[in-house]
């Protein structure tokens, strides 16, 4: 069943008035699966429902809570009339303060690699009624934003953002292949149009490429185990949906605190298919000179292979003098957040800022 839009279309119908969308059907009191959750997809009509699945720490279908929004806000101490970049635009909910704390006559340039989300979270923010020309919006992968800012604002951004790794609507979907909870086509691509599904890769990949990609993306312990496990697995039957793998992995290892290396293979995987370390990388070496003088950029990440990458990157930074600042030490979310948004509990903040 295909989720409701809660962006909707906007403009005038010619048809006349719009008859209400019927519900979704599903089985029992309360629905239970992603697509079904119609009124966390439409945030607008029922505020209320969508405050009390807030309240239980969880994240709304089809939503993202944007994470450390203050601490980043301090970092990046963005002024009026100044040009901010997000990199990572997801829900819009980091850009969304980012433009307001820019106005009056800054701009926001905003890109994500989702094809799928960009549209809704487009509409979503230019209904917010800040002045159309101060957004603009591409999909496109980070890693060829230094030439957009290039054409758009020479001089370079004053500030910018990037908040790695996936947003809520892409994990919670089963269509999109992300989790491993329930059943879905073994996807895990950010751009579903670009590039190969993991079903693909794992159908094709060595063993020992494999065990590589479990050590490497993702520090798993038992990465050799495992490649050869996975590989055995799928000369019975092709590893083609998410709970196929994650059952591969769990009677490998049924030993405790299997849900974790579930999620270390996933990982593993979605690094691969979407080229994630590449793409940070030829990000993290254009970067200062994305940035204007004294322009200062944050970045949040999610896991240890991401935060080296940055860590490493702002420190050479500092030393050869791209950056005069960085963050001396990674800052966490508060213990409030954490509590309310458990999926910002292992957010990493690092920020830098180019001399003057
Ligand atoms: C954690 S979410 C961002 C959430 C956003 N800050 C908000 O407030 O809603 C990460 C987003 O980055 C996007 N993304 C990840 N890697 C990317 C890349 N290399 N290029 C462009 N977008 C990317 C994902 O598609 C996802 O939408």
């Amino acid at each position: 069943m295909n989720a409701p839009d809660p962006s909707g279309p906007a403009g005038p119908d010619l048809a006349g008035p719009e008859k209400p969308k019927r519900r979704p059907r599903y089985r029992g009191s309360h629905p239970r699966q992603f697509h079904e959750k119609y009124k966390e997809h439409q945030a607008d009509r029922y505020a209320e429902d969508v405050e009390k699945v807030l309240a239980r720490g969880k994240t709304p279908a089809g939503t993202h809570r944007p994470i450390m929004v203050r601490e980043i806000l301090e970092c990046l101490a963005p002024q009026p009339g100044a040009v901010a970049v997000d990199c990572t635009l997801g829900y819009g909910g980091h850009a969304r303060e980012l433009l307001r704390a820019v106005q009056p006559g800054g701009r926001l340039l905003a890109v994500d690699a989702d094809p799928l989300e960009l549209p809704k979270t487009e509409a979503r923010l230019r209904a917010l009624g800040f002045p159309q020309e101060s957004l603009q919006i591409r999909r496109m992968n980070f890693a060829g934003v230094a030439q957009w800012i290039a054409q758009e604002t020479p001089g370079g951004a004053d500030v910018m953002l990037a908040d790695l790794g996936l947003s809520s609507m892409q994990i919670d979907d089963p269509a999109r292949g992300f989790t491993f909870k329930v059943e879905g086509p073994l996807d895990l691509r950010m751009n579903p149009h670009r590039g190969q599904p993991a079903s693909v890769l794992l159908a094709k990949i060595s063993e020992k490429e494999l065990r590589l990609i479990l050590e490497e993306n993702a520090d798993e312990p038992r990465a050799e185990s495992l490649a050869k496990a996975l590989l055995q697995a799928r000369q019975r039957t092709p590893i083609e949906t998410t709970t196929a793998l994650a059952n591969v992995v769990r009677t490998t290892l049924p030993e405790a605190d299997t849900d974790a290396a579930v999620r270390r293979v996933f990982q593993a995987l979605r690094i691969a298919v979407n080229e994630e370390f590449t793409a940070l990388e030829t990000f993290l070496r254009q970067l200062p000179g994305c940035l204007a003088p004294g322009g200062r950029v944050a970045i949040l990440s999610f896991h240890s292979g991401e935060d080296r990458r940055v860590k490493q990157a702002f420190k050479a930074g500092l030393r050869d003098g791209s950056y005069c600042e960085i963050a001396e030490d990674v800052l966490r979310a508060s213990p409030e957040e954490r509590r309310a948004n458990p999926r910002s509990t292992s957010a990493k903040l690092r920020w830098a800022k180019r001399g003057s």
